[in-house]
């Protein structure tokens, strides 16, 4: 008889998300819940959709600790860790979802738009990653996600990277090499911290409808390349359809599944 011992009680860690204040990292906060994740950290460092996500998950039973942090900035991801640990006593699946564009040619892209982009989409990730994973290696694997011991963990990290992380177009050099380096990273967490049962993988979204590419100056550079039109499936992906992937891939269930990046993106980079 095959049993499937996956998941005994689904998600009963605590959930860590950055760029949490809207688009692909609210609607990943909203499925932890939906799936019964109980204690979440929302990490941003524009405060205005922080508050109106708080407010809504606390008013669906759900513990939350707010942390306004630059993911750029050492001390302050140092500092969000801390305040989670804190609250919460660890961390068990850290959805790393703050990101940045510069658009332009690569030729007029400055110094200034490079680093900055760069500071957030690729320093910014590593940070999390260390952090988060310094704290995971310190805590014992969570019994009560699975009944199999060799499936529980001490903790998932999921980065968002991109289709531009495998495949480039013309516009975005700085996105496009900062999540090419977001897929070696992930690589280079998992075969060092798969054998003390901590999986970091990616997400490769595709266009995704969110803040970041629904507006006239996105769409003005991409939609040549990336407009819904140009995907296999007719439309832009959802929010919430980035969510539930990192919903699964955070839970027991995806228990093998580590330094590997998800393309999620309609077929656009199966053309
Ligand atoms: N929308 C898409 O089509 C798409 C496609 C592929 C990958 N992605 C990636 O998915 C992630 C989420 O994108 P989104 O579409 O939800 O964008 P979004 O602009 O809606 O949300 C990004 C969030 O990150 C926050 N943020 C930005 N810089 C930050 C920093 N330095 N510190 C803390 N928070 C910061 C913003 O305040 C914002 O709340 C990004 O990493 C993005 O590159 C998006």
């Amino acid at each position: 008889m095959v049993t499937n011992t996956a998941s005994s009680s689904g998600l009963t860690g605590v959930a860590l998300i950055t760029g949490a204040g809207s688009g692909i990292g609210a609607a990943t906060a909203r499925a932890f819940a939906a799936k019964g994740v109980s204690r979440l950290v929302l990490v941003d460092f524009a405060p205005a959709g922080l508050k109106t996500l708080e407010a809504e998950l606390q008013s669906g039973g759900a513990q939350v600790l707010v942390v306004q942090a630059d993911v750029s900035k050492e001390a302050e991801v140092k500092d969000a860790i801390a305040e989670a640990v804190t609250a919460f006593g660890r961390i068990d699946y850290c959805v790393n979802s703050a990101g940045t564009a510069a658009l332009g040619a690569l030729v007029e892209t400055s110094t200034e738009d490079w680093n900055r982009v760069m500071g957030v989409n690729i320093t910014g990730v590593f940070l999390c990653v260390r952090e988060q994973s310094a704290q995971m290696l310190k805590q014992d694997p969570l019994a009560s996600d699975s009944t199999d011991p060799k499936r529980q963990q001490r903790g998932s990290i999921i980065n968002l990277a991109s289709i531009l992380g495998t495949v480039a177009v013309p516009g975005v050099p700085a996105y496009v090499a900062s999540k090419h380096a977001v897929v070696g990273l992930a690589k280079a967490a998992a075969v060092e911290h798969a054998g003390h049962g901590i999986r970091t993988n990616n997400i490769a979204p595709g266009w995704i409808d969110t803040p970041m590419t629904n507006n006239a100056h996105v769409a003005s550079v991409l939609e040549a390349q990336t407009q819904p039109a140009k995907t296999p499936a007719g439309r832009a992906g959802s929010a919430e359809e980035i969510a539930d992937v990192a919903v699964f891939l955070s839970s027991t269930e995806a228990s093998f599944v580590n330094g590997a990046t998800w393309i999620v993106d309609g077929g656009f980079t199966s053309l």
